[in-house]
């Protein structure tokens, strides 16, 4: 059977980028996995901790995040789902990795740069001090969540794809290390749907951290600012029919992007559909479908929130039925690198 394994940072509320790019695809392979198969998702938490944050706000987002996760129809009953702190054993993997980690590799990511706000070598030789080691060594976390349960994939949206290589090259560091084949080159399953851009610059990713509301749209707030909020998303002047085009007119191109992924059809299904359109009249199709897929996500995220209690519980079970596997693996791993405490 498979393993299945992914995570979401819980600092602000999911929005379309991560519900197209993740939790709708999960949701998809949620309902079509074979009982021999077997799915975990966390919220990571711990991610969120590389860069500064209100710790009392981070704490009610966890929950939020949570809530947001079932919201969006995975089922606990079907899909381990818990938060990752609540797992001591993703660090403990964390740092057997790092010693497997080369410096360089971890220098070539391009996240923590960006997060670090560094945007060219001088910059970086200049303020590299600054950066925190666990920024850096972020993508060595990541790793370990899924190594963690040994995943054979790994369902995420397009910006996560570097990352993965990296976890594959400590695959085969452990591995050849070791001289064991104790884990599995984890595949990439990438969301069918293109990244999702900002809705008011879409030279850049939607994001959970931007501070601009009107830049994203969240799978919690009201019908009405959705819409309007599609309807003030920044376009372009070019004339006549709408083409797809993501260089030339990416605004124009997201939102082609957002309807083919809510109607599960590629956008050269799409286009024909559209071309002839307004583009205000493209907005307006689009609104209306993100509002109604979003419908049923928006009132079970309201319904939950008014049971913390159930959430709590829930997030427990999970964790322990995420210990169960992960402290076993572990286990396994301890033993390969002469750290289990048998005679
Ligand atoms: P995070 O929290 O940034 O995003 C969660 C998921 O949403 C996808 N996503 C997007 N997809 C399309 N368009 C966008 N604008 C967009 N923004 C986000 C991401 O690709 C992702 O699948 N490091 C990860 C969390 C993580 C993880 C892991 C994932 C931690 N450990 C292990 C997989 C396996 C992150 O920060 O995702």
């Amino acid at each position: 059977g498979s393993m299945l394994v992914s995570g979401i940072q819980p600092t602000g509320a999911f929005h379309l980028g991560n519900y197209l790019g993740a939790t709708k695809t999960w949701h998809t392979i949620a309902r079509k996995l074979d009982p021999s198969s077997q799915m975990v998702l966390f919220i990571a938490d711990l991610h969120s901790l590389t860069v500064p944050q209100n710790y009392s706000v981070l704490k009610k987002q966890r929950f939020e995040a949570y809530a947001s996760l079932l919201a969006c129809g995975l089922d606990p009953a079907k899909v381990t789902i818990y938060h990752q702190a609540a797992v001591p054993e993703h660090t403990q993997l964390q740092w057997a990795l790092t010693c497997f980690a080369g410096m360089g590799l971890l220098n070539r990511m391009t996240q923590w740069k960006a997060k670090a706000d560094l945007k060219n070598d001088a910059q970086i030789q200049n303020e590299l001090g600054a950066v925190k080691l666990g920024l850096f060594a972020y993508p060595v976390l990541m790793a370990a969540d899924v190594l963690l349960f040994n995943a054979t994939h790994v369902p995420v949206g397009q910006d996560q794809a570097q990352h993965l290589e990296l976890t594959r090259d400590l695959v085969s560091a452990f591995n050849k290390q070791t001289k064991t084949k104790f884990f599995h080159y984890p595949k990439t399953l990438m969301a069918p749907s293109n990244k999702i851009l900002n809705l008011r610059d879409p030279s850049k990713k939607m994001s959970k951290s931007d501070p601009d509301e009107l830049t994203k749209i969240t799978i919690t707030e009201d019908p009405k600012s959705m819409r309007m909020k599609i309807m003030k998303a920044t376009t372009d002047s070019i004339d006549g029919p709408l083409t797809f085009d993501p260089e030339q007119r990416p605004g124009i191109s997201n939102l082609i992007t957002i309807y083919s992924a809510i109607a599960n059809q590629t956008i050269e299904e799409t286009v024909p559909q559209i071309k002839d359109l307004s583009k205000r009249d493209l907005k307006e199709l689009v609104a209306e479908a993100v509002v109604k897929e979003l419908q049923e996500p928006n009132r079970v995220y309201k319904e939950l929130m008014s049971s913390p209690d159930l959430l709590h519980k829930l997030s427990l079970e999970g964790a322990d039925k995420a210990r169960a596997v992960a402290s076993k693996n572990l286990k396994e791993v301890y033993k390969i690198l002469g750290m289990d405490m048998e005679k």
